[in-house]
């Protein structure tokens, strides 16, 4: 950790994980602990085989909450359902690339509707997927399980992807968010962050924790907010 980077580091928990019973003050509870944007997991049964909820939950939750809604759709085709997820009030939608045939035209249509876009890698999709709509991106994806549940394990071929990525990004001279999911711990997330990662997704390790701010900070790591050495965090 002795060349850490000094990018601020954002929480972004899972509401896949959260307690579908009361999913308002689950969120209302992690905002206060302290948790940076929401990810919404958007899976239907094709693209992946799970499925979880759809806009309506996005735009019941949304007065809920001052957090940057994170959409992370794993369905496919994406694009009809775009304008859906905008209006429902995501502030960031991501897809995957195999989720439809033309995705610089899903991008610029994520564009189109005033949000921030996003692209997500699965662990077989490389890095140049990405290479020639940098333009258009304010964040890159990095899973590191395959997509679908929560509570998988970290798969560390993951963390060659985030350095080539952050390499990738900072020639681009564009400020694009580098987001990991799939299996973040306090024990994975230090070296997600070494990697270059700045925002890390948590569902179980946030919610299966009894004290979310406690989780949170743990996740942070050092620095402001985090309960490293020099985070101060109680
Ligand atoms: C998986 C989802 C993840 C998931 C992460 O398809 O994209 O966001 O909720 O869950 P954990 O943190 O439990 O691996
Ligand atoms: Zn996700």
């Amino acid at each position: 950790m002795s060349s850490a980077p000094s990018r601020p580091v954002r929480i972004a928990p899972s509401l896949l994980a959260a307690d579908f019973t009361r999913l308002g003050e689950e969120v209302r509870a992690i905002e206060a602990a302290g948790a940076d944007w929401l990810h919404l997991d958007i899976m239907d049964g094709h693209f992946v085989p799970n499925i979880s909820f759809g806009p309506s939950v996005v735009r019941a939750l949304r007065p809920k909450s001052r957090m940057p809604f994170d959409v992370h759709l794993m369905i496919a085709p994406a694009d009809p359902y775009l304008a859906a997820f905008a209006e429902a009030g995501a502030d960031l939608i991501s897809l995957h690339p195999e989720a439809g045939p033309h995705l610089h035209r899903s991008l610029q249509t994520i564009r189109g509707l005033g949000k921030k876009a996003g692209v997500v890698l699965n662990p077989a999709t490389p890095v140049e997927s990405v290479a020639h709509v940098l333009d258009l991106l304010d964040l890159i994806l990095v899973m590191t399980v395959n997509p679908g549940f929560g509570g998988q394990s970290f798969l560390d071929s993951g963390l060659p992807k985030i350095a080539a990525l952050r390499g990738m990004i900072a020639a681009s001279g564009r400020e694009i968010a580098l987001q990991v999911d799939g299996g973040v711990t306090a024990a994975t997330a230090p070296r997600c962050i070494e990697a270059g990662a700045d925002v890390l997704v948590a569902g179980t390790a946030v919610f299966g924790a009894g004290d979310y701010g406690a989780a949170i900070a743990a996740l942070r790591g050092p620095g402001p907010g985090g309960s490293g050495p020099s985070g101060g965090a109680a």
